[in-house]
């Protein structure tokens, strides 16, 4: 059992890893010092890294450490023998990052270790998608009919991506804004909005960060001027809904898609989404790890 994208799981899975994760505020859970797991991060992140080891302490599982930059992959070991070596010596659950679109397709049914995606190049990211999908739920207590605008480099983001498919799932209306050069061809039934209507009309204004690695962002902007037209600026904030909300996966880069000031703002989620991550990736594992077990069990009988 693995946790590689959200189309993988039905709505009532979706609500069920919420609901666990609002649980785990509450209740800790029993610790489970029989489990392994490992954190395979071959593109750089602090918070998805972080989140999953703090989440992966707090269940009492055992973590072992990897460096990508240590590790056998630069001998030319290729990504399906590292996870099969894992495998091999005992890891129940490893969570990977890597710049390949899908990687997960060359191991999902090859391997026994559960697979938990922690993005995939422009592909998907799941883990973080659950905790937005947490922070809105809390907020708003549901899902259906909220105006949700993603903003900014809509091209280049997994995060756009995944909680784009979620939101609408879930019964949300989405809208893109952003410049057009950053337009997503793939999910071009999305509507496309200016930011002086983005802020008037939605309850949730996410904002992206520009993915400076993934494309030459000086060759289009300057930083003031994407910050001018595209950007969440003061002025802006000042115009959006009474309860509306400021969300960001971050890594930000403040003064570009966001005013520095408002990032730590009263309609800004921004730091409560880090927050949420801990008990998302929880959840996360648990479901994994509970549907590992039943499969384990079917077997067994
Ligand atoms: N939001 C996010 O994925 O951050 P990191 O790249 O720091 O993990």
């Amino acid at each position: 059992m693995h946790f590689l994208t959200l189309d993988e799981l039905s709505i009532d899975d979706i609500y069920e890893v919420l609901h666990q994760a609002e649980a785990l505020k509450k209740h800790k859970p029993l610790p489970r010092p029989d489990l392994y797991a490992v954190n395979l991060f071959f593109e750089n992140s602090t918070r998805t890294k972080c989140s999953f080891e703090m989440a992966q302490r707090k269940l009492g599982m055992n973590v072992l450490s990897f460096d990508a930059g240590t590790a056998s992959i630069s001998k030319g070991e290729s990504l399906y023998d590292t996870v099969k070596t894992l495998e091999a010596i005992g890891v129940d659950v490893a969570v990977i990052r890597h710049s390949e679109e899908r990687y997960f397709d060359a191991l999902k049914d090859k391997v026994s270790t559960s697979l938990i995606n922690g993005g995939d190049g422009m592909g998907h990211h799941p883990s973080q998608c659950m905790l937005d999908l947490l922070t809105i739920y809390q907020e708003f207590g549901g899902f259906k009919g909220l105006n949700v605008t993603i903003a900014g480099d809509i091209r280049h983001s997994r995060v756009a991506r995944s909680n784009t498919y979620a939101l609408k799932r879930l019964g949300a209306n989405v809208s893109f804004s952003g410049p057009v050069a950053w337009r997503d061809p793939e999910m071009e039934e999305i509507s496309f909005i200016e930011m002086d209507q983005a802020v008037q009309e939605s309850d949730v204004v996410m904002l992206l960060r520009v993915q400076h690695e993934r494309h030459a962002f000086g060759e289009n902007f300057t930083k003031e001027a994407y910050h001018n037209q595209y950007g969440l600026t003061v002025e802006r904030e000042k115009k959006m809904k009474k309860n509306s909300i400021i969300m960001h996966p971050a890594p930000v880069n403040r003064g570009v898609e966001i005013a520095d000031v408002l990032v730590e703002c009263d309609r800004s989620r921004i730091f409560k989404q880090m927050k949420n991550g801990v008990i998302t990736r929880m959840a996360m594992l648990q479901y994994v790890l509970a549907k590992r077990e039943e499969t384990k069990h079917e077997l067994i009988n």
